[in-house]
């Protein structure tokens, strides 16, 4: 790595000042079509392709479609793509500006808290296959992130939630600082308060980077930062948020604002995902109910789901395509307490078990 990744963090007070020194002409942005309506202002004078909203973006088609516009507009090997957006917009210009022409520039602003506390840093680049997540992707970092607190001022309530959830599973992970903030920062304190905001992302950041800088390509320490996302992958995926569907339906079912909101966001899932990670700890012994009881009640701050009506039999079809199973284990991100989450190799027929009879209880 030439750069360290906390050399690429910015906090900034105006995007139109951190844009000026782009060459505008041999510049594109990719935008969700929301983020465009409420904070486009910002960015006037780029070329940019916008997108539709929602996690069935992810996928190959919306690639080939985002590749088409950059050669049309002429960008080149000097050039750079900047994503304007949620974890959407970063997973896929990050993706596609690792491999348009072997790798251009990129750089990020990301919109939502989640993209801002997590899915922009790291340089994991991913897009969906079909129903599977993440299955086809790179890891490159980008250029630069652009942290502009003011846009989270318009996130719907339910988005702010889900960004909550990678938060506190960081605080999960780390323990620490972040920990402390949240116990003295509840939800009210932190809803329209910019500098709180601020503070937050930056501890949340601060977590991530520090893992990925000594463990860029998930050897080890950063499949940590997977806590809650073997269940929760398999419950999104079953959610029918990648279920692929037309990019122009998409764009129809945007315009005419019918999104699903039954649909589980990437966070609600996650939440799910790390209750049921802790209660299988508590289950084999190696966390206290207490552990259980913290998560579940930081999840009830901020309305998140702690339990799944899908069918354990169903989840595990969707876990057997796991990018971290081997053959009849999988690595397993079990939180022993705050601060302490360690990784284990876990029978599938265990895990299975362990749903079947949470299921019931
Ligand atoms: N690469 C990584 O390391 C990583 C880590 C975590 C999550 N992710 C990915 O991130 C994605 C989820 O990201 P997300 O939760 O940001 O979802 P998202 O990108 O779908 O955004 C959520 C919603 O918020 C809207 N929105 C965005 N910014 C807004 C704003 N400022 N005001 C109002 N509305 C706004 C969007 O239009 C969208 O409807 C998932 O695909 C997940 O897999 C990636």
């Amino acid at each position: 790595m030439s750069i360290s990744i906390k050399q690429t963090l910015h906090f900034i007070d105006s995007p139109e000042e951190f844009l000026a020194d782009i060459a505008v002409q041999n510049t594109m942005l990719l935008i969700d079509e929301n983020v465009l309506k409420l904070h486009g202002k910002h960015v006037e004078g780029f070329n940019s392709i916008t997108i539709p909203s929602g996690e069935s973006q992810k996928r190959m088609e919306v690639v080939e479609y985002i590749i088409a516009a950059l050669l049309d507009a002429g960008i080149d090997r000097n050039g750079t793509l900047i994503g304007i957006g949620g974890g959407v917009v970063t997973d896929l210009a990050g993706f596609v500006a690792s491999v348009y022409l072997r790798g251009i520039n990129f750089g990020f602003f990301p919109t939502t808290l989640l993209a801002m506390c997590d899915a922009s840093i790291g340089g994991k680049n991913g897009i969906n296959f079909g129903a599977f997540k993440n299955m086809v992707g790179t890891i490159t970092q980008p250029n630069f992130i652009a942290f502009y607190p003011a846009f989270l001022s318009t996130l719907p309530n339910r988005e702010f939630n889900s960004g909550m959830a990678e938060v506190i599973k960081h605080a999960v992970i780390n323990g620490g600082e972040l920990q402390k903030f949240l116990q003295g920062n509840e939800r009210t304190a932190l809803l329209g308060n910019p500098e709180k905001l601020k503070a937050l992302c930056q501890l949340a950041a601060e977590v991530k980077v520090t893992v990925v800088e000594k463990d860029e390509r998930e050897a080890g320490l950063r499949k940590r930062l997977n806590l809650g996302h073997t269940i929760g992958h398999a419950i999104e995926a079953l959610n029918d948020l990648t279920a692929p569907v037309g990019f122009l339906q998409a764009r129809a079912e945007s315009k005419a604002n019918t999104s699903v909101t039954s649909k589980k966001t990437h966070g609600e899932c996650v939440a799910i995902g790390m209750v049921l990670a802790a209660r299988i700890a508590v289950r084999k012994g190696l966390a206290k109910e207490q552990l259980v009881e913290e998560i579940i009640a930081y999840c009830n701050a901020y309305d998140l789901p702690i339990k799944t009506e899908i069918k354990p039999e169903l989840l595990m079809e969707k876990i057997l395509k796991d990018k971290k199973r081997k053959s009849a284990e999988i690595d397993f991100i079990m939180p022993h307490s705050f601060g302490d989450v360690r990784i284990m190799s876990l029978e599938l027929k265990e895990l299975e078990n362990h749903l079947k009879e949470m299921a019931n209880e």
